[in-house]
């Protein structure tokens, strides 16, 4: 199948990581889908993408951290795409820094969990059917170094959402081992786009790195940590991404 015959569901697709993403498959010829709650986000993103792959892009309104919205969401989806043979996840925020948790309050747990890890859920459990048992298919998760540890003072919520998130993924890769779709999960330590200096990774080098990943289809059930463009570069050249 060549990458104008696949069809990349881009879960997060509107956000900083997403942006890049979709931005690198659309330029590799794929045809991409992005689901976002909010109609100014997806407008900003057509104007991002490259112009001459504006055409395949399409955008819907929706909210996949909910049961019903992302089912709501999948028939839009499927009435206007057709099928789904990739999935891109990137759902969450970008970053989070409300203060030691002794500061904090349920209401700002319940959120962080909300955002990175139901939305992961919720979408997943509505749109894994669509990919699950085609060996042509796959299923990337983005999760994010913060999961591993506290990355500074403060950040501790965003440490646990990233953490139960990473932890899911891995739940999914252990419980479907043998699963067709390749199902793989990249952690990737990213400097935000206005913060971009040498030496960091930013959301468009990573694009690239997923959307190779995505359209060589040679690994499943990897988890691929990469921190900085050196690694991104020697993943790509071992083929490992
Ligand atoms: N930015 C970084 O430096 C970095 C580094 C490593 C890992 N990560 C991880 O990568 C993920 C994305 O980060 P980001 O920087 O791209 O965040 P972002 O810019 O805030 O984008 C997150 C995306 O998730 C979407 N989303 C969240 N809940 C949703 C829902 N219920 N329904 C539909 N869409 C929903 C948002 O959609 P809407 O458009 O609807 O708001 C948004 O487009 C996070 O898990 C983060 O931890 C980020």
């Amino acid at each position: 199948m060549s990458n104008s015959d696949r069809v990349v569901l881009a879960l997060g697709g509107a956000g900083t990581l997403g942006s890049g993403i979709v931005k690198a498959l659309l330029d590799k010829g794929f045809k991409v889908a992005v689901i976002s709650r909010d109609s100014i986000r997806l407008e900003r993103l057509q104007s991002f993408v490259s112009p001459n792959t504006k055409n395949n892009l399409t955008t819907i309104v929706g909210n996949v951290g909910l049961e019903e919205g992302a089912e709501q969401a999948k028939q839009a989806l499927l009435k206007a795409v057709g099928k789904v043979t990739d999935i891109v996840s990137s759902l969450g925020f970008s970053w989070c820094q409300g203060g030691p948790p002794y500061t904090q309050t349920l209401k700002d747990l319940q959120w962080v969990i909300e955002t990175l890890l139901f939305s992961t859920f919720v979408s997943w459990k509505a749109f894994f059917p669509l990919v699950r048992d085609g060996s042509d298919c796959t299923y990337t998760f983005i999760t994010g170094g913060a999961g591993v540890k506290l990355l500074m003072p403060g950040t501790g919520f965003l440490t646990v959402g990233a953490a139960s998130t990473l932890a899911f993924c891995q739940v999914l890769q252990d419980e479907y081992p043998e699963v067709p779709c390749k199902l793989n999960q990249t952690t990737p330590g990213l400097a935000t786009p206005e913060r971009i200096v040498p030496g960091y990774l930013n959301h468009l080098d990573l694009g690239q790195g997923v959307a190779a990943l995505v359209e060589r289809r040679a690994t499943s059930h990897a988890v691929l940590m990469v921190n900085c463009p050196a690694d991104l570069k020697s993943a790509l050249l071992e083929r490992s991404l």
